[in-house]
């Protein structure tokens, strides 16, 4: 099952309330992705509470560790190297993913390869697209970002366009919440609005001057809750599913436009969707739509390579590892690492 030449990642991801574990065979095969989601233990706060996720991760981590070793049916033996997510993402929680690879790596002799989760979410379409090869630009919507970025190379990256508040998944989770749909938001705004008329509320899609690039959400999610302020004074009912596919349609249109813009701009040809939001339904179908219009190949992993996940971490790892990265015992999580920052 295993050559000589074939490179084994055992990857780890704890950067926020998924404790992860995979093994990647040449950055692309899946062998194992162990998934241990504490959504339902934050789903009581309406949110990811930093101390709680640390505490399950340290709970978790060796058993998904070792889950993930025998569904792929290897052992430590076999691994070529440990990749870990080091940033961004929550310190506490963070902290358990690296001090358990730095641990295994030690005491198994192999070497250790620190990923950044962005990383690894554009890393994710890797997996199921045995074609898609930088160069590519990629739309990364997750929970904590929104970023534009041109792939160049395998680990090259350089960030176009950003949020310049709220990330996408952030707005979905607070507009979820003031609707009353509960945490997390983006699965449920999804299903709800499948029942819903787009078109019937107009959202603002907002630019950023002299930054064609940049994303801003938080005017989108203050109409919302203004619409529904105003809707509770005149003591009217509101309608949940068109409000929520008012919005999301508002959100889809100003991820969708620029992500099509930059594309042409840079003459590229190829599209690619990562992070929890890119499960989006609306999102995917609206990206797919405007790729064929526009003759763009459009990439996108299943959802469950887009929500948070130790595969897509495996996939960074082993190009970083080929390229010859390799971090010490000291390595330590970094809250807000930035993108093609090695350390
Ligand atoms: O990438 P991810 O799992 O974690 C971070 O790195 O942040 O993204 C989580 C985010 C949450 O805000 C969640 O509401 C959103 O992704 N999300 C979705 C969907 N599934 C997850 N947003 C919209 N539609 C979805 N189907
Ligand atoms: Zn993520």
């Amino acid at each position: 099952m295993k050559n000589e030449e074939d490179v084994l990642i055992l990857a780890i991801e704890s950067s926020c309330d998924e404790t992860a574990a995979a093994v990647v065979k040449n950055g692309r095969e899946v062998l194992s992705n162990v998934i241990n989601s504490q959504i339902a233990i934050h789903t009581e706060y309406g949110g990811v509470v930093p101390e709680i996720a640390s505490r399950k991760h340290i709970e978790n981590i060796n058993p998904v560790v070792r889950m993930a070793l025998k569904e792929a049916n290897v052992t430590l033996d076999d691994i070529t190297a440990i990749g870990v997510t080091y940033g961004p993402g929550l310190v506490g929680a963070l902290l358990v993913g690296v001090a358990e690879a730095k641990a295994i790596a030690y005491a198994a002799n192999k070497p250790l390869v620190g990923v950044h989760h962005i990383e690894g979410h554009i890393s994710a379409n890797y997996i199921e697209n045995k074609d898609l090869q930088p160069p590519f630009i990629a739309l990364v919507v997750s929970g904590g970002h929104t970023h534009l970025v041109k792939v160049e190379d395998y680990g090259k990256y350089e960030i176009i366009g950003r949020t310049r508040d709220d990330a996408a998944g952030e707005a979905f989770d607070k507009v979820a919440r003031a609707v009353g749909l509960g945490y997390p938001g983006g699965p449920k705004i999804d299903k709800l609005a499948k029942e819903g008329n787009p078109e019937a509320i107009t959202f603002p899609r907002a630019h950023v001057d002299d930054a064609p690039y940049d994303f801003s959400f938080s005017g989108i999610k203050s109409a919302v809750l203004n619409y529904i302020n105003s809707a509770e004074m005149k003591g009217e009912e509101i309608n949940k599913a068109d409000l929520v596919a008012s919005f999301q349609k508002a959100v889809v249109d100003a991820l969708v436009t620029r992500a099509i813009a930059l594309v042409k701009e840079c003459k590229m040809d190829k599209l690619a969707i990562a992070g929890g939001v890119a499960s989006n339904s609306a999102l995917r179908a609206a990206v797919k739509a405007q790729c064929e219009q526009n003759n763009i190949k459009f990439y996108s992993p299943s959802p469950i390579y887009c929500t948070d996940n130790a595969a897509m971490i495996g996939s960074a790892a082993y190009y970083e590892y080929v390229a010859g990265v390799r971090h010490g015992y000291d390595l330590n999580a970094i809250p807000n690492l930035k993108l093609g920052e090695r350390i």
